[in-house]
């Protein structure tokens, strides 16, 4: 699929990603479902619009929930209601208790056994679709990817392919006939996360020092909107992702892309050296040169991607100039320090970055 073809399915990416994601953000997922409603360009993240197996499986197991405790509901609510308007106070009403009743066997063990059972039976369907999901062995065909939690942002490996990238995941379709699902192994490299893109899967913590997997089969291409859901910091809601599922072809156009070396660019020579010479290489990777740090995202590829500061802001020129010279400006508490450069020095390291496509 073209960048074209995203943008159709996701609206204006931008302003349509980060319109969904404050909505979800702000108001919770129902609001923005509802919001969908109106504006179907926009995939928000709703669990009840389901594109991998492991959400239709969620979404099956929710409504059977649903289904259950409605029945309950509406039982207690009915009794509730017919209560009121049966015995409520009347004219004429002798003001006298009526009769009590206690220690009833058949009440108590009825109240005591049916709710206990309609436990036993959500606990056991539960668990019947937590295991069919976490026991899927992962196929030969699968594409495996390695994302890290950081604060806050998304790193994203592909080992065998030789591919990292920041906060923007791409994955091939995967055809029911011929699935070719992806494997992620979440791993932290500071405090716990959780990797949560509702249209995909279910939640799964991002423990460090313990390695989590979680698979995604995709099965329409388009963008699908993800964020962290584990509290971890200041920038928790700072911390979005977009999952972005691709035709075969264009699966393998994106990764022969991302395969690249850096470009260097003559005219942006001046940005290249200062950039060497400055810290940012202790933090950054940029493949081919000698900025290769692993403290935040890589560098090699940047302008491929739509967002900076992990869905915070828009990924524009002016945009990288005022995050290099002050990223708590853009996302109050990122790590990354004011690099406090000369507007001239500026000028030339935004140059370079925005050579990176
Ligand atoms: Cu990472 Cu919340």
């Amino acid at each position: 699929m073209d960048q074209d073809a995203v943008k159709r399915t996701l609206g204006e990416p931008r302003s349509a990603y980060r319109r969904a994601l404050s909505a979800a953000t702000l108001a919770g997922f129902v609001i923005a479902t509802a919001a969908a409603g109106a504006d179907r360009t926009v995939q928000t993240p709703s669990i009840f619009g389901p594109a991998s197996t492991p959400a239709y499986a969620i979404r099956e197991l929710a409504l059977i929930v649903f289904g259950i405790t409605g029945v309950i509901f509406l039982v207690v609510a009915g009794l509730t209601v017919y209560a009121l308007m049966r015995f409520r106070r009347r004219r004429g009403d002798d003001g006298r208790e009526p009769p009590q009743v206690y220690g009833s066997l058949q009440i108590e063990l009825a109240w005591t056994v049916v709710p206990i059972l309609i436990v036993v039976v959500l606990f056991l369907v539960t668990a019947r679709y937590i295991f069919a999901i976490e026991w899927r062995p992962q196929s030969p065909q699968a594409l495996e990817v390695t994302i890290v939690g950081h604060q806050w942002w998304w790193e994203i490996r592909y080992p065998k392919l030789g591919i990292v990238t920041a906060n923007e995941l791409h994955v091939p379709m995967s055809d029911p006939a011929h699935p070719t699902p992806t494997f992620l192994t979440l791993q932290s490299a500071d405090v716990i996360h959780s990797f949560w893109v509702p249209q995909l899967a279910g939640k799964m913590d991002v423990i460090p020092n313990k390695t989590n997997r979680i698979w995604i089969d995709p099965q329409k291409p388009g963008g699908y909107v993800g964020q962290c859901a584990e509290y971890c910091g200041l920038q928790h809601a700072g911390m979005l992702l977009i999952v972005t599922v691709h035709s075969k072809e264009d699966f393998a156009k994106w990764a022969a892309e991302q395969q690249a070396p850096a470009r260097a660019d003559a005219e942006v020579r001046a940005g290249r050296e200062l950039f060497s010479s400055l810290s940012c290489i202790n933090c950054h990777a940029i493949r081919g040169t000698t900025a290769n740090g692993v403290f935040g995202p890589d560098l090699t590829h940047l302008m491929s991607r739509w967002t900076i500061g992990a869905g915070v802001i828009q990924n524009t020129p002016e945009n990288i100039r005022a995050w290099i010279d002050d990223p708590a400006s853009l996302k109050p508490g990122a790590l990354m320090p004011a690099m406090k450069l000369s507007p001239g020095d500026l000028d030339k390291v935004t140059a370079y970055l925005v050579s990176l496509r």
